[in-house]
């Protein structure tokens, strides 16, 4: 076992630098990404980053029904969610009902493209479609007594229609929810005065202008209830912090005290992550062969010499390589245009309130948090990963969602890699303790790290800016 350095020392012994400051000694990840062999695109050459203060953050927005109430009304209900990707309702008549919090909104493709509505009948309020998934229908039928609507929201058909001269069609068609497309993704937005998508999404735009995320299709679906507010569990994945104490076994292939946080608008953030190094917490220097090793998932015996690295090269430049070959046959799709960052490093943005997206090729994921109808300590986390479309253009379809019980390992879900089943057992493993903690707590808030955990500062700021709307 490589030991580590002590370089957990007790705060304090940084005078002299301004807070936030402060960084992990040893190399940059830009450092690192400058002697790239194949060069990183400008979104990923810049930094980002400012300090946003030091104050504690009160456990009770984790926990109390009220701030939770506020938050279902100020964030839920006003806020750019993406509810399902445009593969989910390829033809006219396909629906996707998304839910979070008492919010239902049914989202249909029709002759005129992508509405979405209030999932909830205009006679006496029965829901039209009972609860969250993907169906197909040419018109939109209430289960109750029948009342129907054409797939663009106009009042189709009222059974005994003689015993309602007082609705007027023109009233009743379905009430739209906004709706914004970006990346295959179709956005819902319940508030009608909400800012366009486009200037809600920041930088988003433009740092994916060479990662089309609509030529990615989804190649797994995962969805598994957790113990915990939402923003606890979303927070866990918003820092690289807790990777030495959590996941020490990636610690020889991967950086986390360097790992680069960039802060920008209200509702993006990042964070990146370089491969093919070690952690400066490490005491050894790896060669570069035993990092790519380090690095390898699975079956050594079948990459022959794709792996050995030759004089004068990296880790970084030998694995990219290999997986830019590996993954686009795998994928029957050309990857040669990616740099070796955005194949083989963790590259993880956040959309406030609760997108977290990877653009990345060998970490193509997303990440959804919602709270888990109307209880605070209760969420929804799913997991998704986008994979590049084939470069005959076909999109394969949805796979259904892997649902994965409260209390079972990733290690059921099919076609899910063991390694990544395991760090994601370790993530949600931690969260109902802390859940628990905040209220076990004499201390009333948490103490997060200038640098490391900016990005959770970031968003309690921005939900504050949202709940407080609430108060007013
Ligand atoms: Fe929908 Fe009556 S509640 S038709």
């Amino acid at each position: 076992m490589n030991d580590r350095i002590p370089m957990s020392v007790i705060p304090g012994d940084y005078a002299g630098l301004q807070p936030g400051e402060a960084r992990c000694p040893g190399p940059s990840v830009q450092d690192i990404v400058e002697r790239d062999a194949k060069p990183a695109p400008q979104a990923l050459r810049e930094t980002n980053y400012r300090f946003l203060g030091e104050e504690d953050i009160e456990y009770s927005r984790y926990t109390s029904r009220e701030f939770f109430e506020r938050e279902l009304q100020e964030i839920w209900g006003k806020t750019w969610q993406w509810a399902c990707r445009e593969e989910h309702i390829p033809q006219v008549g396909d629906y996707y009902v998304y839910e979070v919090g008492p919010y239902s909104v049914l989202v249909v493709r029709t002759d005129e493209g992508i509405k979405a509505y209030y999932n909830s009948c205009l006679h006496r309020g029965t829901k039209l479609r009972p609860e969250e998934g993907i169906g197909s229908a040419q018109e939109l039928r209430c289960p109750y007594h029948g009342w129907t609507w054409n797939l663009d929201g106009s009042l189709k058909s009222v059974p005994s229609a003689w015993d309602f001269p007082h609705v007027k069609p023109e009233a009743y068609t379905l009430p739209e929810v906004k709706v914004g497309l970006w990346g295959g993704f179709v956005f819902i937005n319940l508030d009608e005065n909400a800012e366009p998508l486009e200037s809600y999404l920041d930088v988003l735009p433009e740092h994916f202008g060479s990662w089309d995320m609509s030529k990615r299709y989804i190649e797994l679906h995962i969805a598994k209830v957790l113990p915990c507010n939402w923003k606890t569990g979303m927070e866990a994945f918003l820092e690289s912090y807790h990777v030495l104490e959590t996941h020490p076994q990636l610690l020889p292939g991967t950086s986390d005290a360097n790992v680069q946080y960039d802060v920008y608008g209200d509702h993006v953030t990042r964070f990146y992550a370089v491969g093919g190094i070690s952690s400066p917490h490490l005491e050894k220097r790896l060669t570069e062969q035993e990092l790519v090793d380090s690095m390898l998932v699975g079956d050594r015996s079948v990459v022959g010499d794709d792996l050995k690295v030759g004089e004068g090269e990296t880790a970084r430049t030998v694995m990219a390589r290999y997986l830019r070959k590996t993954l686009g046959e795998k994928y029957r799709a050309s990857l040669e245009h990616f740099s070796d960052a955005e194949i083989i490093d963790t590259i993880e943005y956040h959309v406030f309130p609760n997108m977290v997206l990877f653009p990345g090729v060998s970490l193509p994921m997303v990440y959804r948090f919602r709270p888990l109808g109307t209880d605070p300590e209760r969420c929804l986390f799913e997991i998704l990963f986008l994979r590049p479309v084939p470069d005959s253009g076909k999109h394969p379809e949805p796979p259904e969602v892997a649902f994965v019980g409260e209390d079972e390992s990733y290690g059921v879900v099919p076609g899910l890699d063991p390694v990544l089943a395991n760090v994601y057992d370790q993530d949600t493993g931690n969260l109902r303790s802390q859940q628990l903690g905040f209220k076990a707590s004499k201390k009333r808030g948490q103490t997060l790290g200038n640098y490391q955990e900016v990005r959770i500062r970031h968003f309690e700021q921005v939900v504050d800016q949202y709940v407080q709307r609430a108060v007013r």
